[in-house]
C-alpha cells in the first residue's frame, strides 16, 4: 500500500477534495481515505503506475503538488529529522535531488529553511548529491496541523494552462462565467471522463464545455441567445474539443431520456441574465426536471446557483450527493449542489 499526499490549493477547503475523490472514482483508482489536514489531502491506494499519475497531474485543478508519503511525524525539527534518518532514500541512487519545504498558513514556528537543511543534511550524510538547480527528484516537507508529510514530489500542477484560458483571454467574450479552475473542478467532481457524455443545459460562451472537452469528453450545450452560441462555437472551436450545441430552452430540451453521463451547469442567477418568459423558480424546476429525464441512472448533476435548489431537485428524483458553498464578494455566496439520479 503506498500513502499520496495531495498539497491543496488554499482558495476554498472542500472543492479540492472532492475533485480529487471524483477523479480518482472516474479512473476506477482504488483507494481508501486516510487524513486530512489543512490544505492536505492523504489516501491510501494500492499503487499509482507513472499514467494513472500523469492523469491526475493534468486533471486536477486545486492540488499544487501530488506526493508520495515516505515519512510522517510532528512538526518540531528534531522529530522531522529523526523521521527523515529512517527512510530508505535507496530509489535515488545516483540521481540528484533538493529538499523543500512548506509551511501552511505559516502556522509553525520552524523555519523552512531550517527542515530544508536538516534532511538535507541527512541524504548529504549517505553520500546523494543535492542539485539546487535542476534537481531530478524534488522531496517535500509540508508541515500542516502540527504535523509533518514527507516525500518526493511524483507530480507538479502546472496552473499556467488556466491562467490562459481566463475568460478575458479566450477569442469570445461575455461577463458572468465561471474561472475555468472552477470549471475543471466540477467536472471532476462530476466525474467527467475521456469518452463520457457531458451536458451543460446552460452552456453560455462554453466555459464549462471547453474544460469537459480538453479531457476528451463529448460535449453538448443548450442556450436561448443566439449571439452567445455563436461566441461558444467560437470558443470551442478554439480549443478544437468535441462539441454540439443547440439553440433551446433547457426547460423542454429535444433530448431522449438517460442519454447523457454527467451535466455540470451554471444557470442564470437572475439579475440580469435572460430567462424566457417566466420565473428564474419555474424555470429551475422545470430544467431539473429535465436535466433529471436526460441524464443516465447513477449518473451526476453538478449544479451552480446562488439560491439553495434541493427541494425542487430532490422533487425531480435527484437525490443529494454534496453541498458547497463558496463566497465571491459580499452579497453573492454561490452554492454548489452534487446530485445524483
Ligand atoms: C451564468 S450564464 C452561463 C455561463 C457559462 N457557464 C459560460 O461559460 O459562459 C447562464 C446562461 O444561461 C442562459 N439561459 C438563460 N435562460 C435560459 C434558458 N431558459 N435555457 C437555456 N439557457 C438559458 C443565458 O443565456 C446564459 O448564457
Amino acid at each position: 500500500m503506498t500513502l499520496i499526499a495531495f498539497e491543496l490549493s488554499g482558495e476554498t477547503p472542500e472543492i479540492p477534495t472532492a475533485e480529487i475523490v471524483g477523479v480518482l472514482e472516474s479512473e476506477n483508482i482504488p483507494f481508501s481515505f486516510k487524513c486530512q489536514l489543512e490544505q492536505v489531502f492523504i489516501i491510501e491506494t494500492p499503487g499509482i503506475d507513472a499514467g494513472l499519475t500523469d492523469i491526475l497531474a493534468s486533471r486536477l485543478a486545486m492540488t499544487r503538488h501530488i506526493i508520495e508519503v515516505s515519512g510522517v511525524s510532528p512538526a518540531n525539527l528534531t522529530d522531522i529529522i529523526s523521521m527523515a534518518e529512517k527512510v530508505d532514500f535507496s530509489n535515488l541512487n545516483s540521481l540528484t535531488y533538493i529538499v523543500r519545504a512548506k509551511k501552511i498558513k505559516r502556522k509553525s514556528h520552524i523555519s523552512s529553511e531550517d527542515i530544508e537543511r536538516g534532511i538535507g543534511k541527512v541524504l548529504y550524510d549517505r553520500g546523494y548529491r543535492a542539485d539546487l538547480v535542476n534537481p531530478c527528484i524534488q522531496y517535500r516537507a509540508i508541515v500542516s496541523d502540527n504535523t509533518c508529510i514527507f516525500g518526493p514530489v511524483i507530480a507538479s500542477i502546472d496552473s499556467s494552462a488556466f491562467e490562459r484560458r481566463k475568460p478575458h483571454n479566450k477569442p469570445f467574450f461575455y461577463p458572468g462565467v465561471l474561472m475555468p479552475k472552477l470549471a475543471q473542478a466540477l467536472v471532476n467532481i462530476a466525474r467527467v471522463k475521456e469518452g463520457s457524455v457531458v451536458l451543460d443545459p446552460y452552456c453560455g460562451t462554453g466555459g464549462i464545455m471547453v474544460e469537459a472537452g480538453l479531457i476528451g469528453a463529448s460535449t453538448l450545450g443548450c442556450d436561448v441567445q443566439r449571439k452567445v452560441l455563436i461566441g461558444a462555437k467560437i470558443n470551442l472551436d478554439f480549443y478544437s474539443v468535441n462539441y454540439s450545441l443547440m439553440f433551446q430552452d433547457a426547460g423542454s430540451m429535444a433530448l431522449r431520456n438517460n442519454c447523457v453521463d454527467c451535466i455540470v451547469t451554471d444557470p442564470p442567477y437572475g439579475r440580469s441574465a435572460l430567462i424566457q418568459a417566466r420565473s428564474l423558480d419555474t424555470l429551475m424546476q422545470d430544467s431539473l426536471c429535465e436535466m433529471y429525464r436526460v441524464l443516465r441512472p447513477k449518473g451526476r448533476l453538478v449544479l451552480v446557483s446562488e439560491r439553495p435548489v434541493e427541494t425542487w431537485a430532490q422533487n425531480a428524483g435527484f437525490r443529494m450527493a454534496d453541498l458547497f458553498t463558496q463566497r465571491v464578494h459580499r452579497s453573492l455566496t454561490r452554492r454548489i449542489t452534487v446530485l445524483d439520479k
